[in-house]
């Protein structure tokens, strides 16, 4: 019997315009997702994800397995990505980083259709990556203790959808479109240098202009927004959507003595604070 565990996810800075090759930043996340080999029950809803890893990585071996998320698949924290990885890596414990990677990448795109693999490279190599799509680029970043607070909306992002809009925008205003990808880029390049020297409120303020190239691609939402407001009102640094958009999670940085005022105002403006921890490690077998 074998146990791999793997990390949710949070995207930091880039999203959407890491799917068109820009580069983005994403940090794992302490909630994690975990896989044993030889039970068979209490199965992920989503089954689609572990029977395509055990066909590739298990075809011809009597697998059987459970999976236990310490995480709710509504966060948005990554759960098929993480599943998919886990199961991976519990076939193969052997398998190093990039060809974990590169199957479970593949799975994921098969099934999904679309993503830039974000997700996945967060679950294998955890902490906090600068990522370019498909796993062109993956470099850890040394970062410190992260002052972060994520605040969940309620409302489930379609991912899928939200990114057929972003790509139905770009076919109608591709100048635009690509300007704002351009304008992120440049963000994400710059959040990269002010994490590593652990300026937590300059990287607030490229979360504020993040989230004001998100507010143009037409990805944010009004709860989202509310959120977001309510963060910088109670004192964030600065504050933006994570991920998708249209829902799932946004995100703020604060000073520690502001922690507790930011937190309230966003639970006042009707959101969930979800209190998970970044630069998480990657997928690992437990004891
Ligand atoms: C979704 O969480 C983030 C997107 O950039 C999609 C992806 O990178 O796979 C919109």
């Amino acid at each position: 019997m074998i146990t791999i565990s793997a990390p949710g996810k949070l995207m930091l800075f880039g999203e959407h315009a890491v799917v068109y090759g820009y580069p983005c930043i994403v940090t794992a996340i302490s909630e994690r997702l975990e896989v044993v080999i030889a039970q068979a029950n209490d199965m992920p809803d989503d089954r689609r994800f572990v029977d395509a890893a055990i066909a590739v990585w298990g075809a011809g071996r009597d697998v059987k397995l459970s999976a236990k998320c310490a995480f709710s698949g509504k966060y948005g924290f990554g759960s098929s990505s993480a599943v998919t990885v886990a199961t991976l890596k519990a076939l193969k414990p052997d398998a190093d980083n990039r060809m974990v990677f590169d199957t479970a990448y593949k799975i994921v795109l098969d099934i999904q259709g679309v993503g830039s693999g974000f997700d996945v490279a967060a679950a294998i190599y955890g902490g906090t990556l600068y990522f370019v799509t498909g796993g062109k680029t993956i470099e850890p970043l040394t970062v410190g203790d992260m002052p972060l607070i994520v605040g969940y909306t309620g409302v489930k992002a379609d991912t899928k959808t939200l990114i057929a809009d972003v790509a139905a925008k770009r076919a109608k205003e591709p100048e635009k479109v690509e300007r704002i990808f351009g304008a992120i880029g440049k963000i994400v390049d710059e959040a990269k240098i002010q994490m590593i020297e652990g300026d937590w409120e300059r990287v607030g303020r490229l979360m504020d202009f993040n989230q004001e190239y998100l507010r143009d691609l037409g990805v944010s939402s009004e709860k989202l927004e509310a959120l977001i407001a309510a963060a910088k009102a109670g004192g964030a640094w600065g504050a933006k959507l994570s991920g998708a958009g249209g829902g799932d999670c946004m995100i703020a940085l604060a000073s520690p003595d502001m922690r507790q005022a930011v937190e309230e105002a966003i639970t006042k403006a009707g959101g969930e604070v979800v209190w998970v921890t970044p630069n998480a490690e990657g997928v690992r077998v437990e004891p």
